[in-house]
């Protein structure tokens, strides 16, 4: 047999995946090992992608996505993150993965390498990797309050770094930046001549501070915005996203979706279009609703006397179960599924420095959680 290409070998297998295969097999399982939010979606959004269906709107769209979505979007972006951008800067997506894939297509050469935060979304390791390039994790720690540390990035830039990757609120630390640590991340790549990918897909869940768009601090065009309607409206399913690049590079962009998914999903692309344009009261009842949920998780926490990082965003709770784990968080994950029934993301699926901790997904019922919570082992 031939043999499969090296960059497709080297992606390594979601570390998540195995206790979700677990789980399913299992009865009685609590779930908040994936970020699946379980609110309904909002009438008028299905009821936009079933007209499309039922009035035929399925044919190819332009690559970058219609006009009606696209200016919908430029239209979010001037009102919700406070930058101006043209049309040919947006790009429709197959989901936030498939923006960062591009993002990263467009800026990484075999051999590169991009800095990625660890703990990090697992897609900032395999998405580089599927294209030859190196993925080069700059370690997030509690000392640090889990924010990147300029000048350890310093340290970690070669000859070959191309790109920093950015995510906030983050994945699963839900760790929000403030505006002084993005300037001084957008001054670090300014100084080592990098592109910045900002993922931005929990833009709207965050709980007191304000979310900054790195966009909108960039004053020299070297941002690539990633964002999704997934986490936003619970559309994980549509797979619609959107990639907002820096200008004069939207031919290579059109070229390269071309090669890949012509374009997205024509109904679902309507159906995103009702999103941005309607009632934005579901997603406010969806914050309360996480809001609400940490503040409860975190209070039983405190009680028991786990550590955790407390997040400013997203919908996780990043908890330390170090006393418990004997130095293999995995094995521990997996045990606790079959003993106590319930699924958690082990930290390690995030990086190395996950070692000791577990993801847990706020966004679904305030009980199953807090009973959840309670069969952690205490310290
Ligand atoms: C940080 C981050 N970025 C991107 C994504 C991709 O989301 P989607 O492709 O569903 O839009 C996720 C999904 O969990 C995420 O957590």
């Amino acid at each position: 047999m031939p043999r499969l290409s090296e960059n497709a070998l080297s992606v390594p297998p979601s570390g998540i995946r195995r206790i979700f295969e677990m789980a399913a097999e299992l009865d009685d399982i609590i779930a908040l090992s994936v970020g699946e939010p379980e609110l309904p979606v909002a009438r008028h959004i299905l009821d936009a992608g079933a007209q499309a269906w039922n009035d035929d709107v399925t044919h190819y769209t332009p690559n970058d996505g219609i006009a009606l979505l696209r200016t919908a979007i430029a239209a979010k972006l001037r009102r919700d993150n406070h930058y101006l951008v043209s049309g040919d800067q947006v790009h429709v997506t197959a989901g936030g993965a498939q923006a960062l894939h591009m993002a990263m297509s467009l800026t990484l050469a075999p051999g590169d390498e991009i800095l990625i935060p660890d703990p990090g979304y697992a897609t900032f390791t395999m998405a580089p990797r599927l294209l030859g390039a190196v993925p080069v994790p700059y370690p997030l720690t509690p000392d640090g309050g889990f924010e990147p540390d300029v000048e350890q990035l310093d340290r970690l830039v070669t000859p070959r770094t191309r790109v920093l990757l950015v995510n906030s609120p983050s994945n699963p630390l839900g760790v929000v930046y403030g505006p002084d640590l993005l300037r001084g991340l957008l001054a670090f790549a300014a100084r080592h001549d990098l592109w910045v990918i900002s993922d931005e897909v929990y833009e709207y869940f965050t709980f007191g501070a304000r979310h900054v768009s790195l966009a909108s601090l960039d004053a020299d065009d070297r941002v690539f915005g990633v964002y999704s309607l997934s986490k936003t409206y619970a559309l994980t399913g549509a797979r619609v996203g959107y990639l907002v690049t820096p200008t004069g590079i939207a031919n290579t962009f059109r070229a390269a979706q071309e090669s890949i998914v012509s374009c997205v999903n024509a109904p679902a692309q309507m159906a995103a279009v009702a999103a941005l344009e309607g009632d934005q009261s579901h997603v406010t009842a969806a914050r309360e609703r996480y809001r609400r949920n940490i503040e409860a998780a975190c209070a039983l926490l405190d009680e028991l006397g786990i550590r955790y990082q407390r997040p400013g965003g997203a919908f996780y709770l990043w908890i330390d179960v170090s006393h418990a784990d004997e130095g293999n968080v995995s094995a521990w994950a997996e045990k606790f599924l079959v003993e106590q029934r319930v699924a958690v993301a082990p930290g390690v699926a995030f990086g190395a420095a996950g070692e000791g901790w577990i993801r847990i997904c706020a966004a679904g019922k305030t009980g199953p959680l807090l009973t959840a919570l309670g069969r952690l082992p205490r310290p």
